[in-house]
């Protein structure tokens, strides 16, 4: 590595082992058995993005073959190998040496359900032909886009988003051995932004990790979100019929924060159930924030849209 030049976290601190996995226990544990009978089926791994699925492709390479996995794993992505064709010369060339110690060579399809229905056609019959010498794991983040087919001849494994706890945790490991100084409640605030999506998570720790100390506003600021406790007060006070005040916060995040008028509809949007109002209100106050992020991607003017939405709000708050 060039002196200077920074890893990228998500691949520094990517586990090599199942065993050092994050969560997805029911996955490993299925796993674990397959690779201890050294005998694979073709697998389906579904699941939204940044969970692990690629991760764990790679530890169950690198658990059947130890170092010499590079040669016996390949990876392709559906989407940019220019269709089904590349796939199956690649896949080809690929099955042209054999395995080593007399097992099968893994290829990882990323992306499978960007295929059209007849390449994934044309893709079931790549896999039977070379199922002497090839497993399959294929990837995708809607196994409802897979046919039926190709679906049959997997297993199937379901990926899930990562917790809080697992989230968080994770992010401390890697904060202490960079020695960083992060909060409690900035983990928090990066749990919030990244939802279970471990990669994005790490990815705000480490643009965050210029910072001396690490806290929630920092993490507001790399990820240019709007500090949801602000947007929470700034709603209140127009439901409260403090308008003018509300709409002052708003001229604050979009101008001295920098905020662009969907980032602030967007957390709008997510502190609406927080509110201390009737729910009644709540629909309300939600069919509204709808209604003017659809104005706002429409190319609206989004001062005098988030004003009009404010002002929609007091209204709601005098009912
Ligand atoms: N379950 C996990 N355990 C440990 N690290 C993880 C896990 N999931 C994600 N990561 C971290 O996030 C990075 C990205 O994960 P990975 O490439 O496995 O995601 P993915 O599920 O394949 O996502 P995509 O659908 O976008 O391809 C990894 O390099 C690792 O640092
Ligand atoms: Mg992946």
């Amino acid at each position: 590595m060039a002196e200077g030049i920074e890893e990228i976290w998500t691949e520094k601190y990517r586990p090599q082992r199942l065993k050092e996995i994050i969560g997805q226990q029911h996955i490993i544990e299925r796993l674990k058995h397959f690779i201890a009978k050294r005998s694979l089926p073709h697998m389906l791994f579904a699941g939204p993005a940044g969970v692990g699925k690629t991760t764990v492709a790679l530890a169950i390479a690198t658990e059947l073959y130890g170092d010499q996995w590079h040669g016996n794993f390949l990876e392709l992505n559906a989407s940019d190998e220019r269709g089904i064709d590349t796939i199956r010369v690649k896949v080809k060339e690929f099955a042209r040496t054999i395995p080593m110690n007399g097992l099968f060579k893994v290829v990882y399809l990323d992306e499978a359900d960007s295929l059209t229905k007849d390449a994934q056609h044309a893709l079931r019959r790549t896999m039977e032909n070379y199922a002497h010498i090839c497993r399959f794991i294929l990837a995708c983040n809607y196994s409802g886009k897979i046919i039926a087919p190709i679906q049959s001849r997997c297993a199937v494994f379901r990926f899930s988003s990562l917790n809080e706890k697992d989230v968080t945790g994770c992010l401390a490991a890697i904060a202490k051995k960079e020695k960083l100084s992060v909060d409690g409640n900035a983990l928090k605030a990066i749990f919030t932004t990244a939802e279970g999506d471990l990669r994005k998570a790490i990815n705000i720790l480490q643009m965050a990790s210029s910072e001396k100390k690490i806290t929630e506003n920092v993490v507001y600021d790399v990820t240019s979100r709007a500090d949801p406790e602000e947007v929470r007060k700034m709603i209140e006070l127009s439901l409260n019929g403090s308008f003018k005040s509300a709409r002052e916060m708003l001229l604050d995040l979009m101008y001295q924060k920098g905020l662009s008028g969907e980032d602030i509809i967007k957390e709008m949007h997510s502190q609406v159930m927080n509110l201390s109002v009737v729910d009644t209100q709540k629909m309300q106050i939600i069919e509204r924030i709808g209604e003017y992020e659809f104005r706002l991607t429409e190319g609206s003017n989004p001062q005098i849209q988030l004003e009009a939405l404010l002002a929609q709000i007091a209204l709601i708050g005098r009912r």
